[in-house]
């Protein structure tokens, strides 16, 4: 069957990228990478696209005299690269709602939190300042509202007492290079529909009953 085609967006080190750059080299896994675009030139995920043979581009926003001139040379790449879905890792610009609803379901994100708390910035901090117990990180298809759209994957890890936010997004990175090649797969098997904003998986299911942090045995 043909391997569903992948756009990957970054401005960072692409440690996603390189998650989905090693599940795409699995040959049963059922998409391929055809495009890197960053909006940052010298972004460590371009390196990393080299390394694997990716075809990668900068599109730098700031070469631009509108977002709309930036998101026609983004349309430009993405078209002629033939990628069927993109995918949205550490791309740290707002695409327009022109450019989001044009792509329907074909456009993925991955946030370091549960979504829907702690969207934005900053968001291990803002965690632990809050005290709570768990957090994780989750893939979503875009909305044109930031961090918003519906829940393919969560992932989630216990906060301790002693985390600072470093070591709580370490805990937390480990879970999205899982969650985000998951994710994929399953829009890349056909098992998604989205309805009435919700994700519904064909033939998935989870079998634990709860996680509690502290645990009451100890
Ligand atoms: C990740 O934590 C991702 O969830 C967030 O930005 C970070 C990007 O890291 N959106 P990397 O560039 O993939 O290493």
């Amino acid at each position: 069957m043909a391997k569903l085609k992948l756009a990957v967006l970054i401005s960072g080190r692409g440690s996603n990228l390189q998650s989905l750059i090693e599940a795409c080299r699995g040959l049963d896994f059922p998409a391929e990478i055809v495009q890197v675009i960053s909006n940052v030139s010298g972004a460590g995920g371009l390196e990393r696209a080299n390394q694997a043979g990716l075809p990668n581009a900068v599109v730098d926003h700031t070469a631009f005299k509108s977002r709309d001139a930036f998101e026609r040379d983004l349309d430009g790449i993405l078209d002629r690269s033939g990628a069927e879905l993109i995918c949205l890792a550490g791309f740290m610009r707002l695409l327009s709602d022109k450019f989001v609803t044009a792509r329907g379901d074909r456009i993925i994100n991955i946030h370091p939190s549960l979504l829907p708390t702690f969207k934005g910035l900053d968001v291990h901090q803002r965690a632990i300042d809050a005290g709570v117990r768990f957090s994780g990180c989750t893939v979503h298809f875009v909305r044109p509202d930031m961090d918003c759209g519906p829940i393919i994957a969560q992932a989630v890890v216990p906060v301790y007492g002693n985390d600072d936010a470093a070591t709580l997004a370490a805990r937390v990175l480990k879970q999205e290079h899982i969650i985000y090649p998951l994710a994929v797969k399953f829009i890349a098997e056909d098992r998604i529909t989205v309805k009435n904003e919700r994700v519904i998986i064909e033939n998935s299911s989870i079998n634990v009953a709860s996680t509690i942090n502290p645990p009451p045995q100890y």
